[in-house]
């Protein structure tokens, strides 16, 4: 089949991997990497669960040709805290039972950082509006929104999760 090498530097580590043409980033980083924690919901772009970064900027994986990451720095949620331990958000969905099943999860993560990063003190309004591009079917977001005002609280007084109670 027609194909050609990629090389993606994903959470900190470099990949040379064959891939088709035709593949999407989000097919790529599961199947060819093993990098089950980034989540297909619709392969449309409308539910999120697919959300990483590339080269620093949110993206819809499954609207993303692997193709087109060559030579991209990636960060899925595996690589979401850059260590073993969970980050300040993370801990803050943790404890505010921001998630359930867990599905929608990795991409609300990745939709509050993003948000946090340009608005650190934002209105619920902001948040609903941050996550609006990332469905959830248990939650009915109340926890999420939660969640993320927690994150944005523990980062605004520079607490560390390992402080958290
Ligand atoms: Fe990519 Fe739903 S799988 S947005």
């Amino acid at each position: 089949p027609p194909g050609r090498t990629i090389t993606v530097r994903v959470n900190g580590v470099e990949h040379t991997t064959a891939i088709e043409d035709r593949d999407l980033l989000v097919d790529a980083i599961r199947k060819r990497l093993g990098l089950t924690g980034t989540h297909v919901g619709c392969y449309n772009g409308d539910c999120g669960a697919c959300t990483i970064t590339v080269n620093g900027k949110i993206v819809k994986s499954c609207l993303m040709l692997a193709a087109s990451a060559d030579g991209a720095e990636i960060t899925t949620i595996e690589g979401f805290s850059g260590s073993r331990q969970l980050d300040e958000i993370q801990e803050a969905f943790w404890d505010k039972d921001g998630f359930q099943c867990g599905f929608c999860l990795p991409g609300h993560l990745f939709a509050a950082r993003d948000l946090l990063a340009e608005n650190p003190e934002p209105s619920e309004a902001d948040i609903r509006q941050a996550i609006s591009g990332n469905i959830c079917r248990c939650t009915g977001y109340v926890n999420i929104v939660k969640s993320v005002q927690a994150a944005a609280q523990r980062r605004g007084s520079g607490q560390r999760p390992s402080a958290a109670a």
